[in-house]
């Protein structure tokens, strides 16, 4: 039987005082604010990331962007579909601490309620990015940068174009909103927008407003329910295209012509959104980009590596009306 080597006083000493300083170095990489919250220190990066769901076309996009990016980045992708219930978000981010990833990143399916565990992640030093959507707590320091749209904007821009659209008017302009998922952002500020833009002519009124949930299912059905209770509307607000698309359904079906009987004003201008802009059965789109999946990675390098990165990074978008929208959809990717 081999012997195992015994080693010598001095060479243990050495030995136990090497250990120490290992483990006290990997200790210190772990705890350091730049680091994350993990253990290992190999370069590479881990990020748990909570999707809202797979409500809308734009929402498969956006995920396709950020997986795709993961990959082109080197960066090992931990993905949770939260369905759009904040529950599932709040459990994916917890298993996301548990598991000592590098950087959490979601995009929250609803404005209100993360501080706890926006705070759990703070403690365990995990860097946290908001992406596409925010959230409303007031200590910033929670969260490292809110990569996203400026929802308020896009709202902004779609009331703009209707009240030129309708200067004119010498009677009353009937709108109906179909609202994004109660409590998100984008349906807040979308909302505000539109609401402070129209809000420079009287004439403009918005008759009904209710949910959708950003889905097509819910526009078809909310706009059946509008149509039933308002013989007079003349403007359909969407907030996001699959809105404005199954609200078309409801159109036909009740013997209307979209885009000339009812303007439609939609938001996101994915694929589908913009044949129906090109078609003449939308009117006007405010553009929200979903390839935000670049964007994240490098920010997720940078928070990895102790660099500053600004407080707020707004993605870059445009409108398109349906001359614009039949230029474009040739190259649109989405
Ligand atoms: O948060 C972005 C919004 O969420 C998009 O406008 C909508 O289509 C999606 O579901």
């Amino acid at each position: 039987m081999r012997k195992m080597r015994t080693q010598s006083a001095p060479w243990r000493a050495a030995a136990v005082l090497a250990s120490v300083l290992l483990v006290g170095g990997v200790a210190a990489c772990g705890n350091s604010d730049t680091g994350g919250g993990g253990t290992k220190d190999d370069g590479k990066i881990t990020m748990g990331f909570s999707q809202v769901g797979a409500e809308s076309g734009w929402r498969t996009a956006n995920t396709i962007s950020i997986k795709e990016a993961a990959t082109a980045a080197g960066i090992e992708l931990k993905f949770d579909d939260a369905q759009q219930k904040q529950e599932n978000q709040i459990k994916a981010i917890r298993n996301y601490i548990q598991q000592k990833v590098d950087v959490i990143a979601f995009s929250p399916v609803v404005e209100s309620g993360w501080d706890t565990v926006l705070k759990e992640a703070k403690d365990a030093k995990i860097p946290v990015i908001l992406t596409d959507r925010s959230v409303d707590s007031a200590d910033k320091t929670l969260y490292k940068t809110f990569l996203g749209s400026d929802f308020v904007k896009e709202g902004k821009l779609a009331g703009e174009w209707l009240v030129e659209q309708k200067k004119t008017a010498s009677g009353p302009v009937n709108i109906v909103e179909l609202q994004g998922s109660t409590g998100a952002a984008p349906a807040n500020d979308r909302k505000k927008g539109f609401a402070e833009a129209i809000a420079a002519n009287p004439n403009l009124k918005v008759i009904a407003s209710q949910t959708g949930d950003f889905t097509r299912a819910g526009g078809k059905q909310v706009m059946e329910q509008f149509l039933k209770a308002n013989p007079k509307i003349d403007v359909l607000f969407a907030h996001n295209d699959d809105m404005g698309l199954g609200a078309l359904e409801a159109i036909t079906a009740a013997g209307k012509v979209p885009g000339k009987d009812i303007t439609i004003i939609t938001i996101d201008a994915v694929k589908d959104g913009m044949q129906a802009l090109a078609d003449g059965k939308f009117n006007f789109i405010a553009e929200c980009s979903p390839l935000l999946g670049p964007q994240l990675m490098d920010l997720a390098k940078k928070v990895k590596a102790g660099e500053e990165v600004p407080a707020r990074i707004e993605t870059e978008e445009t409108t398109f009306t349906t001359e614009q929208a039949k230029e474009a959809l040739p190259n649109r990717k989405y």
